[in-house]
């Protein structure tokens, strides 16, 4: 014949089991929530204006100001969006055509720079002093309603 339990322990026993319940019943809610979020994220894509890989939102009109540049994502390598002076957009590729580095429009000479080996570029992406050997990319842009889209011309 077995002795009863003291009634103490017996909370105890409990106490530590309600723990691990939730301790397990934590772990799989953290395992399903992983497995679920990248399979919702894949079906419910962002509302990120990627209009495929040729094309993109870059900017909202207005959003610039006459004589600046602003760096967007386009794919996964950096565009370079400007509205110059004169009020005219211009997008061109973002990567420097030395080493890679991320190119930005400087307001104060109306050039493209990059700051690692002090590159320069013209408003056309045209490489005009320093070490780049090659142009930039340069993109076609169009305004349509509010938005400013930028798409990669296609080779023929
Ligand atoms: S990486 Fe741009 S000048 Fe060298």
């Amino acid at each position: 014949m077995s002795e009863p339990v003291p009634l103490q322990r017996n909370e105890t026993r409990n106490s530590r089991r309600r723990f691990v319940e939730w301790l397990l019943g934590g772990g799989l809610l953290a395992s399903l929530a992983s497995f679920f979020y990248p399979v919702l994220r894949y079906l419910i894509p962002p509302e990120r204006a990627d209009l495929g890989s040729d094309t993109v939102v870059a900017a909202k009109v207005g959003e610039l100001k006459p004589n600046s540049g602003k760096i967007f994502r386009f794919g996964n390598r950096p565009g370079l969006l400007i509205l110059t002076a004169e009020g005219e957009y211009r997008a061109l590729s973002a990567t420097c055509t030395h080493l890679d580095c991320t190119v930005q429009y400087r307001s104060d000479l109306h050039q493209v720079w990059c700051a690692c080996h002090n590159g320069f570029y013209d408003l056309n992406g045209r490489n005009i002093a320093g070490p780049p050997p090659r142009p930039l990319d340069s993109y076609r842009v169009q305004v349509r309603g509010e938005e400013i889209i930028v798409t990669r011309h296609r080779e023929v």
